[in-house]
Formats: structure tokens, C-alpha cells, sequence
């Protein structure tokens, strides 16, 4: 099959594009910068923008199904004034490339979309989520909707952070009480899961939520700890403390926090991941485990 993983340099997609490689598909990835190529040519890279619809028209042209994994640059922070913002480049982009998929022919849309949407939540970045969803179920093309909690593996920029807090700082700092709950997942058991979706005869009018166990954050630092053997006390900070201390950040270039993206990290959203792994046939690896391979 040929298949575009748009969004396919970044982190999740560049996993996607890994899997049908090695499943034997011919794989096209999109990057605003064409230029791009870890995969040394095994991979053709189309240049396509979020939002335009010519260039992923372009690039989609030939395809039998497209994977959609684009998000902004330093997300969750936005940037409105470069266009950087859930409702532009996830919610209005994702329509655009539904859109442009099924002109040119495109047979399914697999798209990443996250744990929490489908429930009408107010926040813009599931009110993204929500049109995407909402354009894709609408365009009559096959499809099917991951919505993965936080997930984690050696390229994010997320789980991460708090390896090097745990690594370098002698107090882990943590927002808020440290309480809220998350189901870490590993990269590569989410790419599985979206190159199976791509091509799995069944995986039509899909919607799955894809999560590990169950851990708060605190459960989650103190595993980091484990693995790095490391134990430091946590220090944790209260949310409305936090983002009125953030918004100066707004001055800097690439701020590493907002306000609004406290909200987002601190978000409380509980999942089912039964029904993915009954349906993909396994179960995620453990966080300690996942954690073990890379660190
Ligand atoms: N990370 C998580 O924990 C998580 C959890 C749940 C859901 N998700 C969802 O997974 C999806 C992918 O996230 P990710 O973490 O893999 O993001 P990422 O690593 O930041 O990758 C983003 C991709 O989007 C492309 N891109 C950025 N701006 C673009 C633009 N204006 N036009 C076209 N392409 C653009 C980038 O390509 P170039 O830079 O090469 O142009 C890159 O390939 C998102 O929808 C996100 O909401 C992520």
C-alpha cells in the first residue's frame, strides 16, 4: 500500500513511518521542509503546509491512506501570532487535509487525535480536536481516531524534562498536587497501533483510547527515580501559582510554559484503554519498562 504520513518527521509520525517500513509499504512523510531525511532515501518527503490544501493535495495524490500527526512547533504552548494554535494547525488544518485526501482519491484517514476528545470539552485544544474528529467522520472516507494519553519514548520533550529534573535538580518540581492522573504510553506501542489502523481491513469507523496503566504524576517521577536510581524529594507547586509565575515567559521566544499550557499538562482526563488493546491484540509495555530501554 502507499501510505502519507503527514506530520512525519516529528515525533510520533517518524515512529508511524518506521512500523510501515517494515511492514513493506511504500511511505510518503510531509514536512514544511522537504530537505528532511533520516530515512536516507527510503522514504519520499513532500513538502506540505498545514492548512494548504495544494501542497497536501500534492503530496496525498496516489495514496490509499493518510496517517495525520501535524501539530505546531513547542506545543502546548501557542503562538498565535506565527498561526501556531490548536484551532489553526489541528482543528482548521486537519480539516483542510481531510479534505484534500478524499479529492485526490484517498480510500481512510487514520488520525491522531488525544485522550479527552469526543466529550465537548471547552478547551480550544479538545475543541480542536473535536472539529477534526467531526470533519473526518463527516467526509464519508474510512477512518479511524487513536486518542492517545501522554506518550512518552527517547525523542519527547515532555516525559523527558523530568528525566533531567530527576537527573540534575536536587527537588523534582511538580505542578500542582501531584494527584492527577495519566496513562503513559510508549511511542512505539502507539506507532503499532496506527500503522495496524492504516491497514487493517476492520479498522474503519474506529475511535479508541490509547493509554497504559493508570499512574498519578508523582507515581510517574518516582518511577523515572527507580529506573535512574535516583530519589529526590518532590516539590510541588500550586497550579494558579504556577501560571501567574509562567506568564512572563510569554516575552521569550519558545517559552517552555503558558498559562493556558498549565492547564493542559495539568489536565485531568481518565480513559479506557481496554478496548484498543483488545482490539490490536496487546497490551502497552509498563513505563518502567519502556523507560528501561531508553535511558
Ligand atoms: N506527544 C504526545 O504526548 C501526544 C499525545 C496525544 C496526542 N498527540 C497528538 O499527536 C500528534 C502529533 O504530535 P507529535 O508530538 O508527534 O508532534 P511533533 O513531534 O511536534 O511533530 C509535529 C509534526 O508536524 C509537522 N508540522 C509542524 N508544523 C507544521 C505546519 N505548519 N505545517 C505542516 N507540518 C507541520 C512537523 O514537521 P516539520 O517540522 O518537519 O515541518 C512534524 O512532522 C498531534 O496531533 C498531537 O496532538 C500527541
Amino acid at each position: 500500500m502507499r501510505i502519507v504520513v503527514s506530520g512525519g518527521t516529528g515525533f510520533i509520525g517518524s515512529e508511524v513511518v518506521r512500523k510501515l517500513l517494515e511492514a513493506g509499504h511504500e511511505v510518503v512523510a510531509t514536512s514544511r521542509d522537504p530537505r528532511k531525511d533520516p530515512w536516507r532515501g527510503r522514504v519520499r518527503v513532500e513538502q506540505a503546509f498545514a492548512g494548504d490544501a495544494g501542497t497536501l493535495g500534492k503530496a496525498f495524490t496516489g495514496a490509499d491512506v493518510v496517517v495525520h500527526a501535524i501539530q505546531f512547533p513547542n506545543h502546548p504552548v501557542e503562538d498565535p501570532s506565527r498561526g501556531r494554535t490548536y484551532l489553526e494547525v489541528d482543528g482548521r488544518g486537519t480539516e483542510v487535509a481531510v479534505r484534500s485526501a478524499k479529492r485526490v482519491g484517498v480510500r481512510r484517514f487514520v488520525y491522531v487525535s488525544g485522550a479527552g476528545a469526543g466529550q465537548g470539552r471547552p478547551q480550544v485544544w479538545f475543541q480542536a480536536k473535536d472539529r477534526a474528529e467531526a470533519a473526518i467522520r463527516e467526509s464519508g472516507l474510512e477512518h479511524a481516531f487513536l486518542r492517545p494519553s501522554w506518550i512518552y519514548g527517547p525523542r519527547d520533550h515532555s516525559m523527558n524534562r523530568f528525566v533531567a529534573f530527576c537527573r540534575y535538580l536536587p527537588v523534582v518540581p511538580v505542578i500542582g498536587d501531584g494527584k492527577t492522573p495519566v496513562y503513559p504510553i510508549h511511542v512505539e506501542d502507539v506507532a503499532r497501533c496506527l500503522a495496524d489502523a492504516a491497514v487493517r481491513e476492520d479498522a474503519t469507523a474506529l475511535a479508541l483510547e490509547l493509554g497504559g496503566d493508570r499512574l498519578t504524576m508523582d507515581e510517574i517521577v518516582r518511577t523515572i527515580q527507580k529506573v535512574l536510581k535516583k530519589r529526590r524529594p518532590l516539590l510541588h507547586h500550586p497550579v494558579g501559582l504556577m501560571k501567574r509565575l509562567v506568564w512572563p515567559m510569554r516575552f521569550l521566544p519558545e517559552p517552555m510554559l503558558s498559562p493556558d499550557a498549565v492547564d493542559f499538562i495539568t489536565q485531568e482526563v481518565e480513559i479506557d484503554p481496554r478496548p484498543a488493546q483488545e482490539f490490536f491484540g496487546f497490551r502497552p509495555r509498563a513505563l518502567e519498562e519502556g523507560l528501561r530501554e531508553y535511558l
